[in-house]
């Protein structure tokens, strides 16, 4: 197998609204982005991925485009775009877009014609539906709460949406709606863009006959179902003809519900779809047994379950397809609060560690904003702290309306899990609203960026900055990181997560303490060739202490 440029690459993910504001409106900007690129060169990241930047009326934060060929005038304009393209390469870096196309927003004008009648050239580009004995079509529930189905008069029909009533879904049946999306992709891969992060793609294909979900019909039920649908693979294969064959890009592509032996059918190398996925095993990992709550929760991860949940991806691609390696994006709390601790006392030793533990797997290695500074949970106390739809809808429907839950209860779990938690402003420095901003953010920033911050991180040699530069260093350096087959080790033992790669003769071992305890175990450290790298200054062999982590060589 050739190796490809993104097997080799380290990918940065920018969430533009609270990445860098540069013309005094408080909200993150293209030309913001630009003046933060040396800093992001210094952390040797290869790809930049933007959240989406398109116009939008932001009911879901820009994941419901109204003009796919146009940028948010409160991020610039194509000028602006093109000058940022430039410096990205000119930087040595590469650029991935985010491709909403499951959906659109409902300001799209193919949704504003499509709702105007049965009869006019985008009738066809939603998925409309007859009333059934005057009700909805199906019971299906909505990510953000309420029915999938909205009720338009002009039509006397419902049209579907698997997220917000503001983002129907496109019908991909209609070979008229894959031929606008071609067009869309090719007029940014002719701008020169590096590939595409691909927002809830396995959902496109929806299940023949959309048949009703068990009961309780919420999302967290819905998903499921819809995912992985019947023609997925044919969709992929078309897009991948028409379009993403002719260039020398990237995808990745979200599919949330996916199982290992999906994920080999859209990145197998013979399948020509996508180059890999990210998948959803490890952050959907809940202890909440009632269905109704779906995701929301608020207990602590047990690590076997979550060596279950990563470690059978691991060996499953391994020579069949490639993974992504992930801890979290927009859509997920803070990595250091949710799979490891940010008491204070710990918080960089256990940032150090998860990055560690995740960077020296087989895939490409995803840092979200602020990750590389070991960013906690916000840690708000209170609902009107909250600008998310996600998280506010569902305090609304489970306490409010349903009274599945007591109030403290929800903030609780909000405060564990909500999308918010990664959406604060990034913290530049200690001066006003942390260098983001010289007026008042769009959103709050996290109250303790007096001492969380870049500038204070690139000024100490000891801080997760630096951390993840050698692993972003350690992966490009080495065939054995990027290529090497897994082995699990320890799968049931609750406190270390530990695991051997092998490559051409060659062995690394890699051990975490996910406990704030000492923790003794051996994995034959002793007998190792070398220590590649620890979050501690010395080596104790077999002792491990609070969060270490550490990675040894074997010749
Ligand atoms: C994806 C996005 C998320 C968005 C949803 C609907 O999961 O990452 O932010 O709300 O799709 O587009
Ligand atoms: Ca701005």
């Amino acid at each position: 197998m050739t190796h490809k440029w993104w097997q080799n690459a380290v990918i940065y993910q920018i969430y533009p609204q609270s990445f860098q504001d540069s013309n005094h409106d408080g909200i993150g900007d293209l030309h913001g982005i630009i003046k933060r690129l040396p800093y992001l060169q210094k952390l040797g990241v290869d790809v930049l991925w933007l959240n989406p930047i398109y116009d939008s009326p932001l009911k879901d934060n820009g994941y419901d485009i109204a003009d796919y060929e146009k940028i948010l005038p409160d991020y610039g304009s194509m000028t602006d775009f093109n000058e940022l393209l430039k410096a990205i390469h000119a930087h040595g870096m590469k650029l991935l877009m985010d491709l909403v196309v499951n959906h659109t927003s409902d300001q799209h004008r193919w949704f504003q014609e499509s709702k105007q009648s049965k009869d006019n050239q985008y009738a066809d580009y939603y998925i409309w539906r007859d009333p059934v004995d005057g009700h909805e079509p199906n019971n299906w529930g909505a990510a953000f709460g309420g029915s999938a189905w909205t009720y338009v008069e002009e039509r006397g029909q419902y049209y579907l949406h698997l997220f917000a009533p503001g983002q129907p879904d496109l019908n991909w049946e209609n070979p008229a709606v894959r031929e606008s999306v071609w067009e869309i992709m090719r007029f940014w891969l002719d701008k020169g863009v590096d590939g595409f992060r691909m927002d809830v793609i396995n959902l496109i294909s929806k299940p023949v006959g959309l048949p009703d979900a068990p009961e309780p019909a919420n999302y967290a039920i819905v998903e499921p179902l819809v995912a992985d649908g019947p023609k997925l693979n044919d969709y992929l294969k078309e897009m991948n003809e028409e379009v993403l064959s002719h260039y020398d890009v990237m995808t990745v592509g979200e599919m949330p519900s996916s199982k290992p032996e999906d994920a080999i059918a859209y990145t197998g190398l013979d399948s020509h779809e996508l180059n890999m996925v990210f998948q959803f095993e490890h952050v959907q990992l809940s202890a909440n047994p009632d269905p109704q709550l779906g995701k929301w929760d608020d207990t602590p991860v047990k690590v076997p379950e979550l060596k279950q949940a990563l470690s059978p991806w691991q060996t499953a691609l391994d020579g069949k397809g490639w993974n992504s390696l992930y801890w979290n994006n927009h859509d997920q709390p803070r990595a250091v609060s949710r799979f490891a601790t940010d008491n204070p006392k710990y918080r960089v030793l256990a940032a150090k560690m998860l990055g560690t533990t995740l960077h020296m797997m087989q895939g490409t290695p995803f840092v979200y904003e602020g990750e590389e500074l070991g960013m906690p949970n916000v840690h708000y106390t209170r609902l009107d702290q909250y600008e998310d739809l996600e998280s506010i809808n569902a305090y609304h429907e489970l306490v409010d309306e349903n009274h599945l839950v007591d109030g403290p209860t929800m903030l609780s779990y909000l405060s564990a899990r909500s999308r918010d938690n990664a959406r604060t402003p990034m913290p530049w420095d200690t001066s006003t609203n942390a260098g983001f901003s010289d007026v008042k953010p769009w959103f709050a920033l996290n109250p303790d960026y007096p001492e969380i911050n870049a500038a204070a991180a690139v000024n100490d040699q000891s801080s997760v900055f630096y951390h993840y530069q050698k692993l972003i260093q350690l992966r490009h350096d080495s065939d054995l990181i990027k290529f090497g087959t897994y082995e699990e080790l320890d799968p049931k033992y609750a406190q270390v997560f530990a695991y051997r790669r092998h490559y051409q003769g060659k062995t690394l071992l890699v051990i975490s303490n996910f406990t704030d305890q000492n923790v003794v175990r051996d994995y034959d450290q002793d007998h190792a060739s070398k220590l590649l790298l620890s979050n501690y200054p010395d080596d104790e062999g077999t002792v491990l202490r609070p969060y270490e982590s550490k990675v040894y060589v074997f010749d």
